[in-house]
């Protein structure tokens, strides 16, 4: 179909009438079909009557909706080709439809009646096909399995349904793979590169045949703008031939584009946390923006959180705390302590009127006590907490059960072992937690390890 044509605002108009007009055709046809069949039973030999007016009126709004169907199609945006079948199916159903209706009307010879029952099983099979063509078209080819429940899935030889991801509410936690990019695709890019229609032999659905690319070699080369295909695809002029995605479909957004490369510069991972990145300037808004973690607060978090009170964080960043919002706009806090004399005359309850701010704590060897852990565990917004290298014991852990965002928790070197950690099984969202030089034993390790398998567990490496 050639969408360039220039065509008059009525026809685009009366064409978006085509997918409540075909209703028309489906419904009655339909009834036509079922009444023609059971009309052989002699219960309903009555109905033999209205037959020939039920595929008269299916054939004339049939035709009607091939025209209005025509007329939409100058809307353009449809993938050429599904709108290629879908629009000769309508057509040869109205076809048929006719057809149906002149035979219906004819003289009863033994011949016409097989004909007469082969039109009626050839149209409620086209009826079927064409219109679920059509919905393609209008949804998108993954509009039925999208909800599909994985047995179905399983049914029809569709992979299980990845798993939802849990909002996004610092940016820092998000994964860059998971969060930003796997949407970005699966949104503008799938409904053409999935297993069951590869378009360039490329599936954008999975990190591994992203990775590998189609036709024309690798999708993505780490480090490499210029050699990864699906970058250039998506970077060239919207106008240029490779242009994706296609046929003016919604292109992606300049902020995308930004995060695409800020993926494939990064090493391209699987999984990948923003906080581990060095994220600034225009990558950090283009960030914000994608993941809607920007406006009012700059967080979603945010949004139910007061500014701090500026006399308050002045106060306390004379004693040596460094306060900073989490990004630009946002506020919610980041605080460390650096001067070089431990907590003892600076009391953490100073931190109190902060409590719903704080995100980050980072307050390592600060000689904080088992009573400290008891403050600390009013902060409820808390998301990441290294309080490593500080004399706690497993007492004081389970202050920490309350903290319900906490994702990241620093425990290295500090006195806790097993039957502390059993106090923070509780804790939902905690997805990274460090324990090295501890009381902690390889068993509970392992212990853990096989019962939340997505709990990295770090006991290795230092970390800060
Ligand atoms: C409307 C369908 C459609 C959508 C949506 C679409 N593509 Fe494509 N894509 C195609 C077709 C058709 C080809 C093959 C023709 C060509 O190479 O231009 C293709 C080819 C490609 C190729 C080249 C593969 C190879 O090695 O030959 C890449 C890379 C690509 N698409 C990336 C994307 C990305 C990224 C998106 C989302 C931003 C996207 N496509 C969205 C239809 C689509």
């Amino acid at each position: 179909m050639d969408q360039i044509t220039e065509v008059s605002d009525w026809v685009i108009f009366i064409g978006r009438f085509h997918p409540l007009i075909v209703h028309l055709p489906i419904g009655i046809i339909l009834v036509g079909i079922s009444m023609y069949f059971l009309a052989k039973k002699k219960k309903f030999s009555q109905l033999k009557g209205a037959v020939p007016f039920l595929m008269g009126a299916g054939a004339v709004s049939a035709i009607l909706s091939c025209v209005f169907g025509y007329m939409l199609s100058f809307q353009g945006g449809y993938d050429a080709e599904a709108l290629n079948s879908h629009q000769w199916m309508g057509v040869a159903l109205a076809v048929f439809a006719v057809l149906a209706f002149v035979f219906m009307v004819w003289e009863k010879t033994k011949r016409i009646v097989v004909l007469q029952s082969g039109l009626m099983v050839f149209l409620l099979v086209g009826l079927g096909y064409t219109g679920h063509m059509g919905g393609n078209l209008s949804h998108g080819a993954s509009y039925l399995t999208q909800y599909s429940p994985d047995p179905l899935r399983k049914l029809v030889g569709l992979p299980p349904k990845p798993e939802k991801r849990p909002p996004v509410t610092v940016l820092d936690s998000a994964d860059i793979f998971l969060d930003v990019v796997s949407p970005m695709l699966s949104d503008y890019c799938v409904s053409c590169h999935n297993p069951g229609k590869s378009k360039g032999d490329l599936v954008l659905s999975s990190y591994d045949r992203i990775i590998k690319g189609g036709e024309n070699g690798q999708g993505v080369v780490i480090g490499d703008l210029k050699e990864s295909e699906l970058y250039r695809r998506v970077s060239l002029p919207e106008h240029h031939d490779d242009f994706m995605p296609p046929d003016g479909k919604k292109p992606l957004s300049g902020e995308q584009i930004k995060l695409l490369e800020l993926w494939i510069m990064n090493g391209a991972p699987e999984k990948g946390q923003m906080g581990d990145f060095q994220i600034e300037g225009d990558y950090l808004s283009a960030a914000n923006k994608v993941l809607g973690l920007e406006g009012h607060g700059g967080n979603s978090l945010a949004r139910k959180v007061e500014p701090a009170d500026s006399l308050i964080v002045a106060s306390l960043n004379a004693k040596g705390y460094v306060i900073r919002t989490i990004s630009e706009g946002s506020y919610l806090l980041d605080v460390s302590f650096v001067a070089q004399k431990n907590l003892e005359n600076v009391s953490i309850e100073q931190l109190l009127p902060l409590k719903d701010q704080i995100v980050y704590l980072n307050l390592n060897n600060r000689n904080l006590g088992d009573k400290d852990l008891e403050v600390i565990g009013q902060f409820e917004n808390m998301v990441r907490l290294n309080i490593h290298s500080n004399p706690i014991t497993d007492e004081g852990l389970s202050f920490l059960a309350k903290l319900e965002n906490l994702e990241v928790l620093n425990l290295y070197g500090t006195q806790i072992g097993d039957n502390g950690l059993e106090r923070l099984e509780l804790l939902q969202k905690l997805n990274r937690i460090y324990l090295w030089n501890t009381q902690v034993t390889p068993e509970k390790v392992e212990n853990l390890k096989a019962k939340y398998p997505d709990l990295e567990i770090n006991i290795g490496e230092e970390a800060s």
